[in-house]
């Protein structure tokens, strides 16, 4: 199976880049499986349920959030019909929406997907490496699962390294969103989970992480805030990783950056040929 996942769209640009090009990817190197993190779709801040359905359409099998999840108030409210939306899986009972969610590829594979959000130098929730231990517990790999994908939102490297040691074998793929710069450490871990401590973002990389610099540079320089955050308006590189899977096993065998277009250098994994 070829499972495709791709960072955190950021605005207009970000998300017009991967609208454009995704059905082209999922044709040209028959992709099975895709996942997006959509947290930052909608300027930057939260996802519309009409973006949601146009990234959708474009191919992506499950859209996940993260700490801007619900930025945009109507997930509130359309997070509990789509069941292709997930937010973090580790936010209180009673919140909207799911954190989890079983998925039929192209190739008939069942792949289960778990959103999760750190809790170092983000917001006090509930523990999240036991909270995905509970879901994979309810569909483990190689019996109710083909295969395993977490978006783990998450600020701090370590706490995104440590949950990479505390699954690996047990899931397909453990890849790092929220800090919007990808990282090189990708690769596939001894028991066989592709990791990477964070994927980076689908947008303008001539920024501040997605955002036009001049607001976040003032506040530094001065400590006064003046306009809201708007996001980079200029050419988006879309930011991924390519994971190949074991149909037998459900673990990774193979792990490649991909990058297109904007302001980063092209890289296209090479086993996609
Ligand atoms: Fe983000
Ligand atoms: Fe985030």
């Amino acid at each position: 199976m070829r499972l495709l996942f791709l960072g955190d769209l950021v605005g207009r640009s970000g998300r017009t880049a991967v609208i454009d090009r995704l059905p082209g990817l999922i044709a040209d190197h028959r992709l099975d499986f895709v996942a997006v993190n959509g947290e930052n779709a909608a300027g930057g801040f939260g996802i519309t349920e009409a973006i949601l359905g146009q990234v959708l359409g474009a191919g992506a099998d499950v859209v996940t959030g993260g700490n801007h999840v619900f930025d945009q108030r109507e997930a509130l409210v359309f997070a509990d019909r789509q069941e292709r939306f997930l937010r973090p899986v580790n936010y209180p009972a009673g919140t909207p929406g799911r954190g989890a969610g079983l998925y039929m590829a192209r190739n008939g594979a069942n792949v289960l997907v778990i959103n999760a959000m750190g809790r170092v130098f983000m917001e006090a929730l509930d523990d999240p490496f036991a909270a995905i231990d509970r879901e994979i517990a309810a569909c483990p790999l190689g019996e109710q699962a083909d295969a395993i994908v977490v978006d783990f939102h998450a600020e701090a490297s370590s706490e995104k390294q440590a949950l990479a040691h505390h699954l690996d074998g047990r899931v397909t793929l453990l890849i790092g969103t929220h800090t919007h710069a990808p990282t090189a450490d990708h690769r596939v871990m001894p028991g066989g989970t592709a990791f990477q401590t964070d994927v980076g973002m689908c947008g303008d990389y001539q920024s501040v992480i997605g955002m036009d610099p001049e607001e976040p540079l003032r506040r530094f320089l001065t400590k006064v805030p003046g306009e809201r955050f708007a996001p980079a308006g200029g050419p988006a590189t879309i930011a991924g990783l390519a994971v190949e899977v074991d149909d037998g096993t459900g673990l990774a065998t193979a792990v490649a950056p991909l990058r297109l277009g904007g302001a980063l250098s092209e890289t296209v994994p090479p086993f996609w040929g």
